[in-house]
């Protein structure tokens, strides 16, 4: 029995802030941000969306009422929560109509998270043959008005459907993971924002991968001439490049570096319209390569680097499905291009909105452009999300 993937669906904010606006407006050099970071555009959300709107939107685009009989685990991974005690997940089960005997919680360690929750719905499925479970990667990725973070916020949700016999992806049992206990990036309790020393945020990554690279190697005997394709967390798309030079093997063979390359090319293309959506990201690169790469096969195998500031890191690979571009949508570009385009001072009045709660705990909010779900209203402290008819 193979257990893996059988579904992917996404789901980001409808509103699109172009990074030559917000260069111009910071007062910064255009390329800095199109050629420093590899990011295009970010994905904005209003105050109407938050993780268990775009979770439930992105579940929903990829669910029959077949699945939602059969699913008995839902497991949302963010770091952008929207409870301390509450998780995501319950909401999200309501929303998708789940059948009731299923479990529901929320796993965090930044953006690592999801890769442990596949995990857990790996052995899951392996003790219960016949289960499905629902892997949410869901987040907001918000730093604040002109700090460095800035030009690397973004908003997204990943769904990933875990079975036994999957039409996708067959995830192997190699992952070899790291910890290291480093304040490169962390949010306490009393802050919306975090707090981030960047540059060590980025050089713990690259040791991160580096390290655990090696460790992988020497555990599964794999090297990187097994792979097709390597996916990396994006926090923004050019520290995954810098990754991949530093991983790359230059005894291989020009065809095979030219194979990685393309590949990594295709898996950065959404990430570059979207930017950070924590621990959607390594998922929405996935996604990205899926859908984009013009080479890839069945039976051929990824590799995939997860990493989660404070710091958890983890490698582990996968095996393609035959057939499994059936499984993946062809309109992925034209619904981004669909966003509506905002100014930068849009952007700082809706991405940083704050609810105004009377003093009886209600709020409600003005009409926004959402997916299939929203919050409608906050009454008596508690939210209250509905779906969008039509
Ligand atoms: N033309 C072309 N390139 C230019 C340029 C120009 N005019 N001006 C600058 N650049 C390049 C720089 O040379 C640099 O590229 P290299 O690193 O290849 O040299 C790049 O643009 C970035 O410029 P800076 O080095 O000046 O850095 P910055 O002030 O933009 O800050 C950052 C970068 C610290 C990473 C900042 O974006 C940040 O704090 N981001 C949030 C933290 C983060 O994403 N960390 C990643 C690891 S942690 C993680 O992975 C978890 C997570 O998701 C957060």
């Amino acid at each position: 029995m193979t257990i893996g993937i059988d579904k992917i669906g996404f789901a980001t904010g409808r509103y699109r802030l172009d990074m030559e606006n917000l260069a111009q407006s910071r007062g910064v050099d255009a390329d800095k941000f199109s050629k420093g970071l590899l990011l295009d555009a970010l994905s904005i959300t209003p105050i109407t969306d938050d993780i268990v709107t775009l979770g439930a939107s992105a579940a929903n685009s990829i669910l029959t009422e077949d699945d939602k009989a059969m699913i008995d685990m839902i497991i949302v991974a963010t770091e952008s929560s929207i409870d301390q005690s509450k998780a995501a997940a319950v909401y999200i089960h309501k929303l998708l109509g789940i059948q009731p005997f299923a479990r529901s919680l929320e796993f965090k360690e930044a953006c690592y998270s999801a890769t442990a929750a596949l995990n857990y719905a790996k052995l899951h499925v392996e003790k219960h043959k016949k289960a499905k479970v629902l892997v949410i990667a869901s987040d907001i990725a918000k730093y604040g008005i002109n700090t460095p973070g800035e030009p690397t916020q973004g908003s997204g949700s990943v769904a990933m459907l875990v079975s036994q016999n999957p039409r996708l992806l067959e995830i192997h049992d190699d992952n070899v993971a790291q910890t290291r206990d480093i304040m490169d990036f962390w949010r306490p309790n009393y802050s919306t924002t975090p707090f981030v020393d960047g540059m060590y945020s980025t050089k713990q990554y690259l040791d991160m991968l580096k390290t655990t690279w090696a460790e992988y190697q020497k555990r599964s005997g794999k090297t990187l001439a097994d792979f097709s394709a390597f996916c990396f967390h994006l926090p923004f798309p050019k520290l995954a490049l810098k990754g991949l030079h530093k991983i790359m093997d230059k005894r291989l063979p020009d065809r095979k570096k030219e194979t990685l390359k393309a590949n990594f090319d295709a898996s950065i293309i959404y990430s570059r319209q979207i930017g950070n959506i924590y621990t959607g990201s390594l998922f929405l690169g996935l996604l990205s390569l899926l859908e984009n790469s013009n080479s890839l096969q069945g039976g051929e195998q990824i590799a995939l680097f997860s990493y989660g500031s404070g710091a958890v890191a983890e490698i582990f690979s996968a095996t393609l499905v035959s057939d499994f571009k059936k499984q993946l949508q062809t309109n992925r570009k034209e619904q981004l291009n669909q966003r509506q385009s905002i100014s930068v001072a849009d952007y700082e009045k809706l991405f940083f909105e704050e609810a105004t709660l009377d003093a009886f705990g209600n709020a409600n909010f003005a009409n926004y452009a959402t997916n299939d779900f929203y919050l409608s209203a906050i009454k008596e402290h508690q939210r209250i999300y509905e779906a969008k008819h039509g």
